[in-house]
């Protein structure tokens, strides 16, 4: 085994995803002058995530998006480590090793692991291709099969699944999305969005089997629940992702659905933080605690993560947020949608409306689809938990911003 340095240890960052860049960006904006190792197991510098199930399906020429280039790493003084992959770590001699070998001391340790696609081994047993889309190369690899004619199945009705359909469809594609709920990204938006979000993809020439898992795959298709087979070339499967905890364990820290942490990143063990998908924290808009999958919170609560790391302790409150398009909608999600007093403005057949779920009188989630300005309201109303009544949110003359402005 090599032994690295011990002279500086300073921060080291494992993962390097959107969490683990903003980490490490807000260290050292926090005023932070040690040494920081930014540590991540892909091949690339930090990219974002978001572009790769839209711009770059769509688009052959997208320029690639990074989080900074090289020498905006450099700027700031930061080591970024690329394909370096750590399995374990030893808390008692402040060091995690790379699966090569490789040790990285440290002072201070964040894990930003983020999580990878789940996968359907049963279909990956047949005979067609079977693609995941959580990477750079998942995205150029679905993006090489995409042409007019291809029979893509998509698995999973979820955030990836809906937005590869979208841009498989406009790319010519013929698409089937099956999915194992009986509605679309159930776990995100009411029924009454769920519902518009369908019939647009419909529209559009997507055929959906619903409330079927797949069972396994011939060189026909996708064989369903029901026997049916769905005739595909090519499979993709989006029906969520796991949290990577290998280091996790190893270092012994609290684990539930994900890396446990306090508002303020602070894991289990003195001197450990974590941050982003990996984490479960407590969420106060669906009262319990969970993993907070967003690039969103990959962005704000590695942050505030961060900043407690090097001294400034930073409580991160934000409700959680995310936004997905599909053809001309942009549909944005704050808080908690799902399972209250549902209330829509607008009317759906429109294409533009928004929604308030209200539990107990108060503002806990809401969705806009094609209305990003009331979103800025709602995100204030739903941060706030502001009491409202379902008549006066209903009412299309009620102004959400000046609602949202009272303190
Ligand atoms: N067969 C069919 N559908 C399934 C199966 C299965 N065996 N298992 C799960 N599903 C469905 C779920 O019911 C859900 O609708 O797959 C969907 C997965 O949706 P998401 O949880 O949104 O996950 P995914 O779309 O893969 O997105 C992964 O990327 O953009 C981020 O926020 C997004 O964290 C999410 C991640």
């Amino acid at each position: 085994m090599q032994e690295q340095q011990d002279t500086a240890r300073g921060i080291v960052i494992v993962g390097a995803g959107q969490a683990g860049a903003r980490a490490a960006e807000a260290a050292r904006s926090a005023g932070y002058a040690g040494r920081i190792t930014l540590i991540g197991a892909e091949a690339h510098l930090p990219y974002e995530r978001p572009q790769l199930s839209k711009e770059m399906l769509l688009d052959v020429e997208a320029p690639l998006q990074m989080v900074r280039d090289a020498e905006g790493w450099a700027a700031l003084n930061i080591d970024v480590v690329t394909g370096a992959r750590i399995v374990s770590g030893d808390i008692r001699k402040s060091v995690v090793v790379a699966e090569d070998g490789r040790l990285f001391f440290y002072d201070k340790l964040l894990i930003a692991t983020g999580t990878a696609a789940r996968r359907l081994p049963a279909l990956e047993a047949g005979p067609l291709p079977v693609l995941t889309l959580r990477t750079i190369e998942d995205a150029l690899a679905l993006r090489a099969h995409l042409r007019p004619g291809l029979r893509l199945a998509v698995v999973g009705g979820g955030v990836i699944g809906l937005e590869a359909a979208a841009a498989a469809t406009k790319m010519g594609a013929t698409v089937t999305v099956i999915e194992a709920a009986a509605t679309l990204l159930s776990r995100a938006l009411p029924p009454v969005v769920s519902d518009f979000l369908r019939a647009r993809h419909e529209q559009a020439g997507v055929v959906f089997r619903l409330g079927q898992p797949p069972i396994s795959a011939t060189a026909e298709g996708v064989v369903l629940a029901s026997g049916e087979v769905v005739p595909a070339d090519l499979i993709l499967v989006g029906i969520g992702v796991e949290p990577e905890l290998d280091l996790a364990r190893s270092l012994g820290l609290e684990i539930d659905s994900g890396i446990k942490v306090d508002g303020h990143g602070r894991t289990s063990v003195h001197n450990v933080f974590a941050a982003g998908d990996v984490v479960s924290q407590w969420c106060a808009w669906h009262g319990r605690a969970m993993r907070i999958e967003t690039w969103a919170n990959a962005q704000n609560q590695a942050a505030a993560a961060a900043r407690s790391m090097v001294g400034e302790l930073t409580a991160y409150q934000d409700a959680p947020w995310f936004w997905t398009n599909q053809y001309e909608l942009n549909i944005q999600v704050v808080g908690n949608a799902v399972g209250g007093e549902v209330v829509v403005r607008g009317t759906p057949a429109g294409g533009r409306f928004s929604v308030a779920n209200l539990v107990a009188g108060e503002v806990v989630g809401a969705v806009t689809v094609n209305m990003p300005k009331d979103m800025a309201s709602l995100r204030r109303l739903v941060a706030a938990r502001r009491s409202l009544a379902a008549d006066e949110l209903k009412d299309p003359g009620f102004d959400l911003r000046r609602a949202a402005a009272v303190r």
